[in-house]
């Protein structure tokens, strides 16, 4: 049994998450590989594979072009392996825009651009820090956030990593689950 493991990041989030998720299921004694979407858009060989999880994290909306672009190169390949998906957004921190998250980063994109279900999707939270070197635009949706975090009460002088690392964990085995 193989698993690849495809991320799309901009600020790393993803990557962490992919390489949690890869730690996971290879300790079930399964083989993993896990690779920046930027990478495996470049000839992948995906024929080893048993399952493909694929994930991004959301900037205005969007996947990052990479991991689309994976999914879309793959399109006629991925509906004869197992497939996953998962995105890591701000969204997913708080309980009044789970829903949206779910129905326009996952359900969606599941809908546009797999011609089979997905086994799983896996919905997850972001981090908030205010003091990371991500230029301007990251530093403004760093203030958008903080006047929510203000308003719940939450601490925004710090980093908060809204990451739920045993949800994260839990949703790789129950995939390790489907392949052993
Ligand atoms: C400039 C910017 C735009 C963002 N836009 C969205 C958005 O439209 N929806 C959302 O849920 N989260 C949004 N987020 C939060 C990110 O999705 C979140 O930080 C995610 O974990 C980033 O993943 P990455 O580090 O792998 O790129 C945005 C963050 C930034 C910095």
């Amino acid at each position: 049994m193989k698993v690849l493991i495809v991320y799309g990041t901009r600020y790393g989030t993803a990557a962490e998450i992919a390489e949690e998720i890869g730690k996971t299921i290879k300790n079930r004694g399964i083989q993993v590989e896990v690779m920046d979407a930027k990478k495996a858009i470049k000839d992948k060989d995906l024929s080893p594979f048993d399952m493909i999880i694929v994930g991004s994290g959301i900037k205005m909306g969007k996947w990052t072009k990479e991991a689309l672009k994976f999914l879309e190169i793959n399109r006629k390949t991925l509906p004869t392996k197992k497939v996953a998906l998962f995105v890591t957004c701000g969204d997913a921190n708080f309980e009044e825009t789970k829903k949206r998250a779910w129905k326009n980063y996952l359900k969606k994109v599941a809908e546009e651009k797999l011609e089979k279900e997905p086994v799983s999707m896996g919905l997850f939270g972001s981090v908030y820090d205010p003091n990371a070197k991500h230029g301007l635009v990251y530093k403004l949706a760093m203030l958008f956030y903080k006047s929510q975090l203000d308003k719940m009460g939450i601490d925004t002088s710090e980093r908060v990593d809204f990451r739920d690392w045993d949800e994260i964990r839990e949703w790789a085995n129950r995939l390790a689950d489907k392949l052993v």
